[in-house]
């Protein structure tokens, strides 16, 4: 089963494929779907932007679409960015300009405590919805550590790992992560839609 990715980032498609390839289930770009949709987020939760995205791309393609809507809440900043994420601190900022951003907002902060949460959402062609949540708690670092990953990898420490996600390899962020535990959960009930 082939579906498309709501989403231009290709690392989200990487990490989904990994996760979702044990099911036999082929995740593609819009581009390779010959698709390229822009879909304003202009829900105030994930699961509303979740479901803008995967349906839009879904009337696009006319096949399955699959999307994430994900980001990092932090609790001393009133859950800030949360679904902002992807835009905070403004239009055009680097990954590294908007942590930086996050870092300077929290600056004397000792509550550090935040979570990510991810919600998967897959719209079929015949109105059929299925969603899932996830979320991964941990801590923002005082300082950026590793080099792997994306977004605000650097500065989002677990610390039952001692490590932030950057420093873990793409198995080990994909064990504990947000998406990673919003797709366990969204594969299972794809596993009984399709029964
Ligand atoms: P979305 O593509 O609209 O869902 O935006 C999600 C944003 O949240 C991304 O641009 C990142 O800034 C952040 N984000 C989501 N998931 C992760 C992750 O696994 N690591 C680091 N940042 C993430």
């Amino acid at each position: 089963m082939k579906l498309v990715l709501a989403s231009k980032n290709q690392k989200k498609l990487v990490e989904m494929n990994d996760i979702l390839s044990h099911l036999g289930i082929e995740v593609c770009s819009e581009a390779d779907a010959g698709v390229d949709v822009e879909v304003e987020e202009t829900g105030s939760t994930f699961e509303e932007n979740s479901l803008l995205k995967a349906r839009a791309v879904m009337e696009a393609s006319g096949l399955p679409a699959i999307a994430d809507d994900s980001g990092l809440c932090v609790d001393c900043l009133s859950g800030a960015p949360g679904v902002y994420s992807a835009r905070y601190g403004g239009e055009g900022l680097s990954d590294e300009d908007r942590y930086k951003i996050l870092l300077e907002n929290m600056r004397g902060q000792l509550t550090r405590t935040a979570k990510f949460v991810s919600v998967i959402t897959c719209c079929f062609p015949n109105g059929d919805v299925l969603s899932a949540r996830g979320e991964c708690p941990g801590t923002i670092a005082y300082a950026p550590m590793g080099d792997g990953g994306f977004g605000y990898d650097p500065v989002f420490f677990v610390p039952e790992l001692k490590k932030t996600f950057s420093q873990l390899a793409p198995e080990e962020k994909n064990a504990v992560s947000h998406r990673g535990k919003a797709l366990e959960s969204f594969k299972e009930k794809l596993e009984e839609y399709l029964k």
